[in-house]
């Protein structure tokens, strides 16, 4: 693996980029799987790290962001990744446009995580906008565990007419069912035994759901289930799977998310699939 601190540097060797896989760092076993969607002997594996400040809505979330480059660098060695691009943000904004505000796709990025994260998906997708523009990957690959973060980007490639093919991966969990995450680290034990409540509060709406009560009902229950547990319901919403708009003649996802003492963690199900 050859591993880019310099933007100059890597645009110089003319990489034809295959798979682009974007990180802040951190990584993980949900992390390390995005990387197995590629399939096949190596193609131009591009993994970035960069944790971008502008998204992080609190700067005590920013601050604390667990940082651990060279067990990541360990980690990636050992798997299908050609390059590994840590750039640093003055080289960014050096060698790509920003996303143009006025673009924003507001009806997703308004709703949900951005409701309460104003200005989050739009730093999102001004930094994956910026990446695309240097790496220009023909696929990029990022996970259902951020489900609204996949919509976004999804929106980002239209808006951008990019020719990007976009690849789902699905989310990864622990023996307990808990959503792998960075953040998963910064709970104390007693908050960590209490963290799969999260997924199986969705587990319970999703055979709500299949036992045929109505959506506001499942809501009220999810609400409820959380009244009885030492963690705070940001949101409990279900949306239409392809849209995230509160539609319920489609397939359907369940989106959560909680506090944990200081701790923001999310996940989502899906409830209703037609589609294989
Ligand atoms: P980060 O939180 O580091 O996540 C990088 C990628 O890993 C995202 O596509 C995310 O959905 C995926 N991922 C994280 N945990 C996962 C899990 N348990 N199962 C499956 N996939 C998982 O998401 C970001 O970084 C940033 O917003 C970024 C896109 C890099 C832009 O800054």
């Amino acid at each position: 693996m050859k591993i880019f601190y310099s933007i100059d540097e890597f645009l110089k060797n003319q990489l034809q980029i295959e798979y682009f896989i974007p990180t802040m760092g951190n990584l993980h076993d949900g992390h390390l799987s995005l990387i197995n969607q590629v399939k096949g002997p190596s193609k131009g594996t591009c993994v970035s790290i960069y944790v971008n400040e502008a998204q992080f809505t609190n700067q005590e979330d920013f601050d604390n962001y667990p940082k651990t480059l060279n067990d990541d660098i360990e980690k990636l060695n050992s798997l299908n990744v050609d390059y590994l691009l840590i750039p640093e943000k003055y080289d960014i904004e050096k060698h790509s446009q920003s996303f143009d505000t006025s673009k924003e796709p507001k009806h997703i990025t308004t709703e949900l995580c951005g409701k309460f994260r104003i200005g989050h998906f739009l730093a999102v997708m001004d930094v994956v906008d910026r990446f695309f523009q240097i790496v220009k990957p023909r696929n990029a690959i990022f996970g259902e565990k951020d489900y609204q973060q996949l919509l976004v980007i999804q929106e980002l490639i239209k808006i951008c007419n990019y020719d990007i093919n976009l690849v789902r991966s699905p989310i990864i969990r622990n023996n307990e069912g808990l959503a792998l995450s960075s953040r998963n680290n910064l709970l104390s034990n007693e908050e960590r035994s209490y963290a799969a409540e999260i997924y199986k509060s969705l587990k319970y709406a999703k055979n709500l759901y299949d036992d045929k009560v109505k959506i506001d009902d499942i809501t009220e229950q999810i609400n409820k289930y959380f009244d009885e547990l030492p963690m705070k319901i940001e949101y409990f919403s279900i949306r239409d799977l392809k849209t995230l708009q509160p539609r319920y003649d489609d397939d359907l996802i369940a989106l959560i998310a909680v506090y944990l003492g200081k701790v923001r963690l999310i996940d989502n199900i899906i409830i209703k699939s037609t589609s294989k």
